[in-house]
């Protein structure tokens, strides 16, 4: 187990160790292709007679390999597809035409190839599906396991190659990578341009991103800059603001930025995520544009990646939570530097645990459990079935209850640079961190020795270990949230709303705090209670959309027909799946909306991010989930 290969791969990653990219990438807006041709240079180290490369729905059409110790020339080599599968299928290619191969020989590979329709990596869309109306855009998402249906790869986290990149298309479209752009771009006859890319830095095949658009940029300070369409860059302007702030606070946390330059781009509303770590370009989603800045969390959890995901990075999509709960738990740190208040972390926490039980009773519902370990057995499954809250926040509850083992945040702050520095060249899995950890406090050894790792790992279920999340601001939105329980009487309400009367001022995130727990509660709402609360928080205006979610599900559920029009709303307009799919589930889950909600996925999903347009074909039970 300790040393498990990635087994959501079909390369032989250990055989072949890539050194290099090189994309030459030709987007196609009137066919919706991207033409891709790459050279990948690789090590050898077993000897094989055959290359395996990850590919998903790709039309591989040539491909050529060469031994530079032995020719000069590139020689054709044959080829063919494994069996299909839900989750790709290996491209193998024979390397007997090179002569017999030795250990530690180079060996160049090119592969010339296209996307196919409809693959889930890429969103392409139409100019009138964008703000300005003037002019397509695209997109893609490779995270888990999407690269695989770009250009064929060795698709697993665990790999890690640095790669350049010569972009062509039309002229008067931008073009942002996952990589620092070199030079101003040349033309290239025929109306196109041809824009130069770099990412010196070895990054996993699930970070390669690229955006094309109508996108301006807007800089803040010396390395950071928003990308977007024009008619947003204003309020990204304002929103992002804090930005060289935020990765001040991570770098005091983690050590130096070691990528250059942090720019990010803010997509059009399909992105299916609240944020992409993808190197030097993270992608935010619009929903964070609040005008009040209220969820930068997200900018600083992408940010976090920089170290905790990107620079130390898991093995395979089994230890996730190397990636994600590290970079919960630091988020939450620089949050509380933000607000000058250690225990609003513990506010934090506290406030996730829902989304957590959401994940948990999600698993069990779908008769799948184990998927709820904090490391969970991924061989023949779909990595994209496995994704959930649990690696997030049984992963940060898990380094809290860690870090209070060991002397608390003065202690574990040391560590947590030694951490980044000493995984930050190799994959790491969750053995390789405990291990670590012991050796870095020897005088807790014997305590830290003691915790059933194995239950913590392998459990299924609710976190094993977990520290008290008493703290002042949770009692506060307890109390609130009791009181609306506890009220059933018109006097009640008004009383509840008179007693406070600054509410509307508090936080969001106190407010969305308090929202969620409600929500949590799956009280059937009268409809006159409901519309008291909706006035004390202000909710039909509100677009602040961690609120309007809780408050629209809870509607739903207990039959209001007004929230109707709302979900409908979102739905159309949302494509974040943390919003998106909740909202769905509720309008189906409402007899009075069931229909609607189909025909309204039914006329939106052409518009859609595919791989939000997946999940909710599951959620509506228009498709079944891979078993
Ligand atoms: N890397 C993730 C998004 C992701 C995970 C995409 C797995 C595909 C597969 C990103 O860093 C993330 O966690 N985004 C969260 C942000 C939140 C936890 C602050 C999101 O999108 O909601
Ligand atoms: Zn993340």
């Amino acid at each position: 187990m300790d040393d498990k290969p990635d087994p959501n791969t079909f390369s032989n990653y250990s055989a072949f160790n890539i050194r290099s990219l090189h994309l030459d990438i030709e987007v196609c807006f009137d066919s919706k292709v991207l033409k891709i041709s790459t050279e990948t240079k690789f090590t050898v180290k077993q000897v094989e007679p055959k290359l395996l490369l990850d590919t998903e729905k790709l039309n591989t059409r040539t491909v050529h390999i060469k031994v530079p110790e032995s020719s000069d020339e590139y020689v054709e080599a044959a080829f063919e597809l494994q069996t299909e599968t839900s989750v790709g299928q290996a491209l193998c290619i024979d390397l007997s035409k090179v002569g017999p191969l030795k250990v530690d020989q180079e060996l160049l590979v090119k592969i010339v190839s296209e996307t196919t329709a409809d693959v889930i990596a890429l969103q392409w869309m139409e100019k009138e599906e964008t703000s300005g109306k003037e002019k397509p855009y695209l997109y893609t998402q490779c995270q888990s396991r999407f690269c695989r249906s770009l250009f064929p790869c060795q698709d697993t986290p665990g790999v890690k190659f640095p790669y350049t990149a010569n972009v062509t298309l039309e002229k008067g479209l931008a073009v942002v990578m996952s990589a620092i752009i070199d030079g101003e771009g040349t033309a290239t006859g025929e109306n196109k341009m041809c824009y130069k890319f770099s990412q010196k830095q070895p990054i996993p095949a699930y970070l390669f991103a690229i955006a094309v658009g109508n996108l301006v940029k807007h800089d803040f300070g010396h390395r950071c800059a928003v990308w977007t369409e024009p008619e947003i860059l204003d309020k990204c302007a304002y929103e992002f603001a804090d930005v060289e702030s935020i990765l001040q606070i991570a770098e005091s946390i983690c050590g130096p930025y070691q990528w250059t330059r942090y720019d990010f781009l803010v997509l059009p509303m399909t992105f299916p995520y609240g944020g992409m770590e993808n190197p030097n370009m993270t992608f935010l989603s619009p929903t964070l544009l609040t005008g009040d800045r209220s969820m930068v969390s997200v900018l600083a959890h992408e940010i976090t990646h920089s170290w905790t995901g990107n620079l130390v990075t898991t093995v395979s999509w089994e230890h996730f939570w190397l990636n994600e709960g590290w970079t919960r738990f630091i988020e939450d740190k620089i949050k509380a530097v933000m607000e000058k208040d250690e225990t609003y972390r513990k506010f934090l926490l506290n406030k996730e645990q829902k989304h957590l039980n959401d994940s948990l009773e999600e698993f069990e519902r779908l008769q799948k459990p184990e998927l709820t370990a904090l490391v969970p057995n991924l061989t023949n499954r779909d990595p994209e079935d496995a994704f959930s809250t649990v690696p997030y926040e049984k992963g940060c509850m898990l380094l809290t209850y860690v870090e209070s083992l060991v002397g608390g945040p003065e202690a574990f702050a040391p560590y947590i640079k030694n951490y980044v520095e000493t995984f930050k060249d190799t994959p790491i899995r969750t053995k390789a961190w405990l291990e670590h950890l012991i050796k870095y406090f020897p005088a807790k050894a014997d305590i830290l020795k003691a915790q059933p790792w194995d239950q913590i790992f392998t459990s299924p279920g609710k976190s094993v270990v977990s520290i008290d999340l008493d703290n002042p601001l949770t009692n506060k939105c307890k109390k609130v949230v009791q009181k609306w329980i506890e009220a059933s009487t018109a006097e009640d309400y008004d009383r509840m709303v008179a007693e406070y009367p600054d509410l509307k001022t508090w936080s969001q995130d106190l407010k969305i705090a308090i929202l969620g727990t409600l929500r949590e509660h799956e009280l059937i709402w009268p409809e006159d209670k409901f519309e008291k609360l909706t006035g004390q928080f202000e909710l039909r205006d509100t677009n602040n959309i961690e609120l309007r979610t809780p408050w629209i599900r809870m509607g739903l559920k207990s039959g209001i027909d007004s929230s109707i029009e709302p979900a409908l709303e979102l739905v159309k307009t949302c494509g974040r799946m943390k919003f998106l799919r909740p909202v769905y589930v509720s309008l189906y889950e409402n007899e009075s909306s069931r229909q609607r909600a189909i025909d309204t996925f039914l006329s939106m999903k052409q518009y859609m991010s595919p791989i939000s347009a997946d999940w909710v074909a599951i959620d509506l039970k228009l498709k079944s989930e891979q078993a």
